[in-house]
């Protein structure tokens, strides 16, 4: 029986690894590979900077958190995968959310499907709802790999195919991620009386779950966002927005566990009382707060200004 492990990039890698990135070279296909050239005393300073950027930790503008990963089978490294956790435009046009690469000594034998297919499994770990993968129109084992892990080609454009991979096709609550906001941004547009403003653009809502991570949550139905609630805090206390569920899905609690959940995880993290706005002309939207055990402040007054 072969033994497959996808390992996270760690302190303790050794040099093994070194000498994986030394054979794959600079990398090809659009596999970028910066680190074929590092010296044996300067590698785990390489690694070091490799987990700060996984955790997000001094990021260069416009990049995003990205995790390595390596793939060993039978105690040998034999493959790299660079899982991006979540899209920017940029990625959007090249890179998308996964990179890998076999090291030549190892290809042929089936190991760059096993890589995307564990490299997957971290992608949906981290509730990426599906995965974007991009490869050179001429890369056909590439293509293959992706095909063969259920990539569904969505366009050929300047020499690269684009091809998406559902990640997420169990139906329930999960916590929202940065790239669920296309389609959540639609579900709020269609809900009577949500307020929608700036403050919900593509950048504000990204930083907001980012800043605010594990405590908003939506609700799927098969591959389908049918509900959202979302909440951040400022360390004093909590706040609710955009509580919001598609109208042929309401009267089934899926709002209440949500909010539920919100206030779960705000607990968990200190915070010992949640506010929200209602807008004033918004009456199935009083009637469930009141209904969920919310009381309305008459003694506060909200004002509000342009900075
Ligand atoms: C793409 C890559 C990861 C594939 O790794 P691999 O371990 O050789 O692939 P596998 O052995 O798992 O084979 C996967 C599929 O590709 C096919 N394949 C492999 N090499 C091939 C080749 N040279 N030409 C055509 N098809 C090929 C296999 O037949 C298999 O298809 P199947 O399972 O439907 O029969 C590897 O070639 C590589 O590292 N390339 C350089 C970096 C790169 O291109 N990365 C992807 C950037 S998007």
């Amino acid at each position: 029986m072969m033994q497959t492990e996808l390992r996270e990039c760690s302190m303790r890698d050794g040099i093994d690894i070194l000498e994986m990135l030394r054979e794959i070279g600079p990398g090809e296909n659009g596999f970028q590979n910066n680190a074929f050239n590092v010296k044996d005393e300067v590698f785990h300073n390489v690694i070091g900077r490799w987990i700060d950027i996984s955790r997000g930790i001094g990021l260069e503008p416009g990049f995003v958190p990205q995790t390595l990963y390596w793939l060993y089978i039978d105690g040998r490294a034999v493959g790299i995968a660079k899982l991006r956790h979540y899209l920017t435009d940029s990625l959007r046009a090249v890179g998308g959310h996964i990179g890998y690469c076999i090291r030549p000594s190892e290809r042929g034998k089936g190991y760059g499907n096993i890589l995307l297919c564990e490299t997957l499994k971290k992608a949906a770990e981290i509730n990426i709802p599906r995965a974007l993968l991009i490869c050179d129109e001429g890369n056909t084992a590439s293509g293959r790999v992706i095909e063969n892990n259920g990539g569904v080609p969505e366009r050929t454009d300047n020499g690269m195919c684009y091809y998406w991979i559902q990640l997420d096709i169990d139906s329930g609550i999960r916590e929202i991620h940065p790239d669920d906001y296309e389609e959540m941004f639609e579900l709020w547009k269609n809900t009577p009386g949500m307020g929608i403003s700036e403050a919900d653009s593509k950048i504000k809502m990204h930083q907001f779950l980012l800043n605010n991570p594990g405590l908003s949550f939506c609700f799927k139905e098969g591959n389908r966002i049918v509900a959202t609630s979302l909440c951040g805090h400022d360390y004093r206390r909590g706040y609710i927005y955009h509580t919001a569920v598609l109208p042929e899905y309401r009267g089934r609690g899926i709002a209440r566990m949500l909010v539920r959940k919100n206030l779960e995880q705000l607990k968990t993290a200190g915070i010992e009382k949640c506010h929200l706005f209602v807008l004033g002309n918004n009456e199935l939207g009083k009637s469930f707060w009141h209904s969920t055990g919310w009381t309305r402040r008459n003694d506060i007054c909200v004002y509000s200004r342009d900075t």
